[in-house]
C-alpha cells in the first residue's frame, strides 16, 4: 500500500499508459480520479479497478481547458478533502517534419502535450501548496533526443521537461513540499503506437517495426505496467528527495 489513503488524478487515464497508472495506483491504496476527454473510456477503467476491489472514478475533461482544470481540481478537494498526486499524461501524436508539419498541426499538438501539462501543474499547485503533494508530468524520449518524422511532438515533449524543472524549482524555493518530476517512455505498447504502426501501411509499418525492435537495446517494446510502476515510484513518499528529475524508462533506447 504504497500511496495509501492519498487521493490522486490522472489525465488520459482512459487508454494506455494511463489506464495502467491508475490501475497501479489505485492497487496501492490511491482513490484514483481517472479523468479523459473520451468519458466511456475513462469510465471502463474505472469499472475494471472497482470490480478488481480498488477505488476509482471516473471525469469528462480536456486537458486543454483551463476552466475544467480549476474545476476538477477544486472538486476533488470539496469531494475528498485533500488531492496528493496529479499525473499529467493525456497525450497526442501527429506526424509531420518540420518542413511538412502545419501551424494547425503544430498548435494542436502544443495545446494538448505542452499547455495541457502547463495548466495542470498551475492548477495543482494551487490547491497542493497547503499540505504538499507529488506532479508527475509524462514527458518522452522525444522530449531528449530528436526525430525527423515528429517535430511539433519532439518540442512539446522537450516543453514538458523543462517546465516540469522550472516548476520544481519555484515549489522547492517556496517551501511549497510539491515535488515535480517528469517521465521519459520510450517505445510502449498503447493504442498511441498499435494504431500509429496501423495507419503506416503494410511496408511502411514493417519497416518501423524492424527499425525500433533493432533500435531497442533490450529487444521489445515495454508495456503500460513498465511506466505506471515508474510513476507510482514518483507519487509514492519513497522518491521524497526527488523533484526536478527525469526518469527514463526506454529499454536502454536513450542511453547510446
Ligand atoms: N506509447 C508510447 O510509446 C509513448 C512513449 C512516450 C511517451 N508517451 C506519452 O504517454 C502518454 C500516454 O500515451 P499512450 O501511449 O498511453 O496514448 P493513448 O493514445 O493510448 O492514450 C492517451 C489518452 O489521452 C486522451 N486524450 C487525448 N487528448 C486529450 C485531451 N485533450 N484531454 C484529455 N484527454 C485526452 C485520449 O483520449 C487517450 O485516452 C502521452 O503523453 C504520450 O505522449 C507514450
Amino acid at each position: 500500500m504504497r500511496v495509501e489513503k492519498k487521493v490522486a488524478l490522472v489525465t488520459g487515464g482512459g487508454s494506455g499508459i494511463g489506464a495502467a497508472t491508475s490501475h497501479r495506483l489505485a492497487e496501492e491504496g490511491a482513490l484514483v480520479v481517472v479523468s479523459d476527454i473520451d468519458l466511456g473510456a475513462a469510465e471502463q477503467v474505472v469499472n475494471d479497478i472497482i470490480a478488481a476491489g480498488f477505488q476509482a472514478e471516473a471525469h469528462h475533461q480536456d486537458v486543454t481547458d483551463s476552466i475544467q482544470w480549476h474545476d476538477i481540481v477544486n472538486g476533488i478537494v470539496d469531494d475528498h478533502g485533500r488531492f496528493d498526486i496529479l499525473v499529467n499524461n493525456a497525450g497526442i501524436v501527429l506526424t509531420g517534419t518540420i518542413e511538412d508539419t502545419t501551424l494547425e498541426d503544430w498548435r494542436q499538438i502544443n495545446a494538448v502535450n505542452s499547455e495541457g501539462v502547463f495548466l495542470g501543474t498551475q492548477a495543482a499547485i494551487g490547491v497542493m501548496k497547503r499540505a504538499g503533494g507529488s506532479i508527475i508530468n509524462i514527458s518522452s524520449i522525444e522530449g531528449l533526443v530528436g526525430d525527423p518524422l515528429i517535430a511539433a511532438y519532439n518540442a512539446s515533449k522537450a516543453a514538458v521537461r523543462m517546465m516540469t524543472k522550472s516548476a520544481a524549482l519555484h515549489c522547492a524555493e517556496q517551501g511549497y513540499g510539491i515535488r515535480i518530476n517528469s517521465v521519459h517512455p520510450g517505445f510502449i505498447e498503447t493504442p498511441m503506437v498499435v494504431n500509429g504502426v496501423a495507419a503506416m501501411g503494410e511496408e511502411n509499418a514493417k519497416a518501423f517495426q524492424e527499425y525500433v525492435l533493432s533500435s531497442i537495446p533490450v529487444g521489445a517494446m515495454g508495456k503500460p505496467r513498465d511506466i505506471a510502476n515508474g510513476v507510482l515510484f514518483l507519487a509514492s513518499d519513497e522518491s521524497a528527495y526527488m523533484t526536478g528529475s527525469e526518469l527514463i524508462i526506454d529499454g536502454g533506447f536513450t542511453a547510446r
